[in-house]
């Protein structure tokens, strides 16, 4: 069994642009901070910038949860939220639902959970309609294991 070492959980307002992206950077600091590798911490990065920017996009309230074991990384991305239709679709790279204001911002391209899921070991996505979205990566410390 791998061995917890350290458990954060982040808040994430939907809407909130100003803050979009603070929890990502957080992340950042902490693991380039303990000395974990810098691809790595790259991953984690993309993995929770992406997940970050579709709460705020899409959601209306969510947490983030990072977990650091002695094995990997796993971050939980859950939000209260329209909930996601149909996954495959959201899955396939550029399709987005994203509005003008959005796209105007730099959003939209519907590259961010294929990209969440490229940088994942194990990646899983579970939504209900009107309820919400949780998005769950694993990323193996040890690349080889
Ligand atoms: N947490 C979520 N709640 C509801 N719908 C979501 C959520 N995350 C993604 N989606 C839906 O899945 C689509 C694809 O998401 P994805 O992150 O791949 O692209 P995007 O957010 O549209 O654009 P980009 O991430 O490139 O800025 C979104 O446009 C949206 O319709
Ligand atoms: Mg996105």
């Amino acid at each position: 069994m791998a061995e917890e070492l350290l458990r954060k959980t982040y808040q994430v307002h939907g809407r909130d642009f100003d803050k979009a992206g603070e929890t990502a950077t957080e992340i950042k600091q902490l693991l380039k901070g303990i000395g974990i590798d810098s691809d790595l911490v790259h991953r984690t990065v993309v993995v929770a910038f992406e997940a970050e920017m579709n709460v705020v996009m899409y959601a209306t309230e969510g947490t983030i949860t990072f977990v650091l074991t002695d094995e990997d990384i796993r971050l939980e991305i859950a939000d209260k939220g329209p909930g996601i239709e149909d996954i495959d679709m959201a899955l396939t790279e550029g399709f987005s639902t994203a509005t003008n204001e959005m796209r105007e911002m730099g959003f939209g391209f519907g590259m961010g959970l294929p990209n969440i899921r490229k940088n994942s070991d194990d990646f899983g996505l579970e939504s209900e309609v009107g309820v919400g979205t949780t998005v769950s990566v694993m990323i193996r410390l040890d690349a080889s294991a």
